[in-house]
């Protein structure tokens, strides 16, 4: 018989952001015995945790030597040392989600190639290896604007994708491996977690809209669930658990998605782990995203992705005043707002657009969400503490 919950478990996360720290506290609900690897001590997860251990993810050692403490290891991130996950798992620790798919997405150029290669649709897309080759392309006529340059490697939060829409952008071109894409006429912004567990079960959560915040690049409020038609929405439950079917992958895959100013429905990209954009499955759905990649990477049944309530959830961002010790404004008049939910991710320190927190608003209506998410938008403001 497998190992279950409740028998001595031993979880391994990878990097202890607010996402670890999400993952603990539903682990903790099974008595599961959790241990963090990150650089940083004050990392949201580090207090949480049942055991944390200071070191890089990107250091072979840190990673393979943490990895042969746990019992199972999983990461929050993508940036972590590929080869210490795979002599892991060639001497028999477990690793979910295998260490091969996250080499593949690791890479937005191979990832592109198996979209391609499995006829999922996508953004049109040519790898270059500098921003020297990709001028050249533009002098020879190959590449026309606008289009999207993103690096194939390391980019988050929209920081390695550059929008190059005319001449006068192209000192933007940043100097790395890259890709380019066309640039989409995007009409929204959709998400679908896909879940899997090893028996093969798949389930989708209800497909969230994200809208960003074009100065901060970050995601600025997500819509649960979309408003997209009922089609477009099937259309994106269906190639997310395609993705995560072919890969046979065992957890989480979030699945980015544009809906074009024509209809389509487009992958935009996939990261194998729990997602902002899944945030307000922990009130709004039967199960949270992080009960289910739980679920999905010990081979259990996945749980319930119905929808409980609709609602909105925003993100509590660092203000632009600069860095500091991060001091609160507006939270105690948003906790009177009726179904207003606040999660602290414990960040002792501010800076502009830092992801400090999220509140997800709970609603009979998304209109009504809408509406109280903005006052509290308004409301809530993370400053740096000054000296009066
Ligand atoms: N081909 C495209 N056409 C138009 N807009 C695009 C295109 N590719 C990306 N974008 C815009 O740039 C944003 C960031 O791109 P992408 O999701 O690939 O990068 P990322 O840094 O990995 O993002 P994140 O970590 O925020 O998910 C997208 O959400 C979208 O708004
Ligand atoms: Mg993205």
């Amino acid at each position: 018989m497998e190992r279950l919950v409740t028998s001595n478990l031993k979880l391994g996360i990878i990097a202890g952001g607010q996402l670890a720290k999400m993952l603990i506290q539903e682990a903790s609900k099974w008595g599961i015995i959790t241990y963090v690897l990150d650089n940083d001590g004050h990392c949201p997860a580090a207090k949480i945790a049942s055991h944390f251990i200071q070191g890089s993810n990107l250091d072979f050692d840190c990673v393979y030597e943490f990895g042969k403490l746990v019992d199972i290891l999983t990461f929050e991130i993508e940036h972590v040392h590929i080869d210490a996950l795979k002599k892991l798992k060639s001497e028999g620790y477990r690793v979910a989600p295998d260490p091969e798919i996250l080499a593949l997405i690791q890479d937005k150029g191979i990832q592109k190639e198996f979209y391609i290669a499995h006829g999922i649709p996508c953004a049109p897309f040519t790898p270059f290896e500098s921003a020297e080759d990709i001028l050249r392309g533009i002098d020879e006529g190959s590449i026309r604007y606008p289009f999207v340059q993103k690096i194939r490697k390391g980019g988050y939060d929209g920081r390695g994708v550059a929008v190059i829409h005319r001449e006068e952008d192209v000192g933007k071109l940043l100097p790395f491996p890259s890709i380019i894409e066309e640039k989409v006429n995007v009409s929204k912004e959709i998400s679908v977690i896909a879940s899997r567990n090893r028996k093969g079960e798949v389930k989708c959560f209800p497909c969230v809209e994200m809208v960003f915040d074009p100065d901060a690049n970050l995601v600025d409020k997500i819509i649960c669930p979309s408003s997209v038609s009922r089609e477009q929405a099937e259309k994106a439950e269906l190639f997310a658990s395609r993705i995560i079917e072919l890969l046979k992958l065992e957890g989480i895959l979030a699945v980015e998605f544009f809906i074009t100013e024509t209809g389509e429905v487009l992958v935009n990209e996939a990261a194998p782990r729990p997602h902002n954009s899944g945030h307000t499955t922990i009130e709004s759905i039967i199960t949270s995203q992080f009960e289910q990649h739980l679920r999905g990477i010990l081979n259990l049944p996945l749980g319930s992705t119905r929808l409980k309530l609709p609602s909105v959830m925003v993100n509590i961002l660092g203000g632009p005043e600069g860095e500091g010790p991060a001091v609160y404004e507006g939270l105690t008049e948003s906790m009177a707002i009726d179904g207003v939910k606040i999660h602290l991710y414990g960040k002792k320190m501010t800076k502009p657009y830092r992801k400090m927190g999220h509140v997800t608003i709970l609603s009979s209506s998304v209109e009504d969400a809408l509406r109280k998410a903005e006052t509290v938008q308004r409301l809530i403001k993370v400053k740096p503490w000054k000296k009066n």
